[in-house]
């Protein structure tokens, strides 16, 4: 455990991070496999940056043991190891299975009735598990007051109640505005409110975690990410990678999108 923790540390002082949030894709095993391969081509070579996949749960085990450079994740975990829950996957299971990390708290797991709550207690488990959470915020609308940094600042604050600085400094926010995901929302957000939202969020961090714990959590940007702004997003928005969903799916979009946060212009 003490290892990990170095080892995770290090990382994240050094790294950018890249996750692919598969959601419910592909259809097939075969399809998946063909994916990894062209996502692992891609991660070959990479110096400055780290790869994360998120397949669905079944797809797991058969990833992990063809990967040694990207790492392998689930898209969400219960906290209890085992018991009646009809359909549910434990984050025990899920470290049984070879995973690396989790996402926690997607709006998308969050719109099915999961509570600031139950993250917090999740991500407790997972890193008590060794698995690293990747832990979703995001507000579902803009408005000209501000209210949703009062939003933002309640749901990170939940999230993570009752967990300690020396926990909360194993995890990385994932920050997704709910507007901004999916093939219906408005697009991806510019770049310069990223970064003025990031400064927020870093700010609310420091505040209850300290100046140290709260500068060493990672932030990274997810909601249309794609080939077309992964540049201006990495090199405006002060974040330190990415969580992609549909342009995961697509080995040339990703790949530009890697290459990006790989070899920022600035
Ligand atoms: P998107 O999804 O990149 O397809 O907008 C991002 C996410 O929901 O994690």
């Amino acid at each position: 455990m003490i290892y990990w923790a170095i080892r995770m540390r290090e990382k994240k002082r050094s790294k950018s991070i890249i996750v692919a949030n598969w959601k419910m894709n592909p259809v097939t095993l075969a399809e998946a496999k063909k994916i990894f391969t062209s996502t692992l081509k891609l991660a070959k070579s990479l110096k400055k940056t780290l790869v994360y996949v998120a397949p669905p749960y079944l797809y797991i085990p058969n990833l992990v043991s063809k990967s040694k450079t990207v790492r392998i994740g689930a898209q969400d975990g219960r906290s209890e190891d085992f018991g009646a829950f009809t359909g549910d996957v434990s984050l025990k299971m899920v470290e049984e299975s070879g995973a690396h990390f989790v996402i926690l708290g997607h709006s998308e797991r969050r719109a099915q009735g999961e509570t600031d709550g139950h993250i917090s207690k999740k991500i407790s488990t997972a890193i008590s598990l060794s698995l690293e959470p990747i832990v979703c915020i995001g507000e579902p609308t803009r408005d000209v007051n501000g209210d949703y940094l009062r939003f933002l600042e309640k749901q990170i604050l939940g999230s993570l109640s009752g967990l300690s600085s020396a926990f909360v400094s194993h995890i990385t926010i994932a920050y997704e505005p709910v507007w901004a995901i999916g093939s219906q929302s408005k697009g991806a957000m510019d770049p310069r409110d990223l970064h003025e939202t990031v400064l927020y969020i870093r700010k609310v961090l420091r505040t209850k975690f300290g100046a140290e714990t709260g500068d060493s959590i990672k932030i990274i940007y997810g909601g249309s990410v794609d080939a077309g702004n992964a540049s201006s997003l990495i090199e405006h928005g002060m974040v330190q990678g990415f969580l992609v969903g549909r342009a995961s799916l697509d080995g040339k979009i990703f790949g530009e999108i890697i290459r990006a946060v790989e070899n920022p212009r600035v």
